[in-house]
């Protein structure tokens, strides 16, 4: 791999953004930013296996091992003005979490859902699913009655996910941790360390992706769809293959191409648009956004390729959504 001057400054400045912004965000204790240090010291020195530590990996099996109910007891103050956890806990503004985690969607009888989230009810509260919910409520269940904007760091999800797994009676086995970032990781261990920091980059808070997007090259994003067209043509008037072809995708509705056979998660969501940062959530892990999606693609786990590759998917579209 080779990473040109500015994208090793561009992966250093976001780490630095992001370490600042998780110590801060976590109370700045003395603890966290010494793990911060030794991950990002780790990172410099080429030694790979620590890099990968919970601190700088976005990996949720990675997060949710590091995680304690404890923490989560704490970040849970945030959701009691609305919630009860207590087995047998009365609903408030919002449903009884107990036995929550595992179980189906709108999982409390008699709680008056949203349709939104009472239409899912044939659906499970997975870890993978509850994270993507607790980041932005409205956007996993739009109309949900859940005024809550979402929690902005992994951590802290996780730690609250692990607090709602111990007040849930037989919760589902944890995700192994899995980092998505292991193979290059382990390569960057003999690689120069440029790779290695670069592969921290992909722990940056999402507040950075406008940033990305206007460094964007399309050029190099019709690289990385190179990964896509196996199942995706994006030219005008393109045949749809295994998935949708993806001509003025940007700024459409979710499922926009009339005739396309989409699973119920996609044509479920045709009242949304594909803003730059649903697009963004999306291409991190189709599943988790949609879970039940046809698409059967991990990921792109570097948030320069998905900016990359939505900046290629910009051209190709009549008349291209402004930039945010
Ligand atoms: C302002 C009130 C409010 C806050 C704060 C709030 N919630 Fe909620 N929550 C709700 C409401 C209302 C619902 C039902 C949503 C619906 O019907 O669309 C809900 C639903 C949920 C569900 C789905 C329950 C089910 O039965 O399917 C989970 C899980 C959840 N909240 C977790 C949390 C966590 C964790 C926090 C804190 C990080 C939190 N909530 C903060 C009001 C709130
Ligand atoms: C293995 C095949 C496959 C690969 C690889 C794949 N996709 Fe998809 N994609 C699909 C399928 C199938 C759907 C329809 C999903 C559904 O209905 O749930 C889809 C849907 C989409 C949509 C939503 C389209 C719409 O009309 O709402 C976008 C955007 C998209 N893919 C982008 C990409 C990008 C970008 C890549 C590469 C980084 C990619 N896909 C890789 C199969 C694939």
């Amino acid at each position: 791999m080779h990473f040109s001057l500015f994208e090793k400054l561009g992966a250093s400045a976001l780490l630095c953004a992001w370490l600042i912004y998780g110590a801060n965000f976590l109370g700045g204790t003395l603890v966290h930013v010494r793990e911060h240090e030794s991950a990002m010291h780790a990172a410099a020195t080429h030694d790979a296996a620590p890099a990968a530590a919970p601190t700088v990996e976005t990996d949720l099996g990675t997060l949710l091992a590091a995680a304690t109910p404890e923490k989560g007891e704490k970040v849970f103050g945030k959701c009691k003005a609305c919630h009860t956890i207590e087995q047998g806990g009365k609903n408030g503004v919002g449903p009884n979490m107990w036995n929550v985690v595992g179980g189906p969607k709108a999982h409390m009888e008699g709680f008056a859902y949203s349709a939104g989230l009472a239409d899912r009810h044939g659906e499970k509260w997975t870890y993978e699913n509850l994270n993507a919910f607790l980041t932005s409520p409205k956007d996993y269940i739009p109309g949900t009655k859940m005024s809550f904007a979402g929690l902005k760091d992994p951590e802290d999800r996780a730690n609250v996910i692990t607090f709602l797994r111990a007040n849930t009676a037989n919760p589902p086995p944890l995700p192994a941790p899995a980092p998505k970032a292991a193979p290059a990781a382990a390569s960057a261990a003999t690689a120069p360390a440029a790779s290695a920091s670069a592969e921290t980059a992909p722990a940056a808070p999402p507040a950075d992706f406008k940033q990305l997007l206007a460094a964007a090259d399309p050029a190099s994003g019709e690289k990385v769809f190179g990964k896509c067209k196996a199942c995706h043509n994006a030219e005008k008037g393109g045949a749809n293959q295994v998935g949708p072809n993806l001509w003025n995708v940007v700024g459409a509705p979710v499922a926009h191409h009339d005739g396309f056979p989409y699973s119920a998660a996609l044509a479920g969501k045709s009242g949304e648009k594909w803003t730059y940062d649903e697009l963004n959530v999306y291409l991190t892990s189709p599943k988790a956004w949609a879970p039940g999606t046809k698409m059967t693609f991990a990921g792109l786990s570097k948030p320069e390729d998905r900016a990359a590759v939505i900046a290629f998917l910009r051209t190709r579209s009549d008349s291209p959504l402004p930039l945010p």
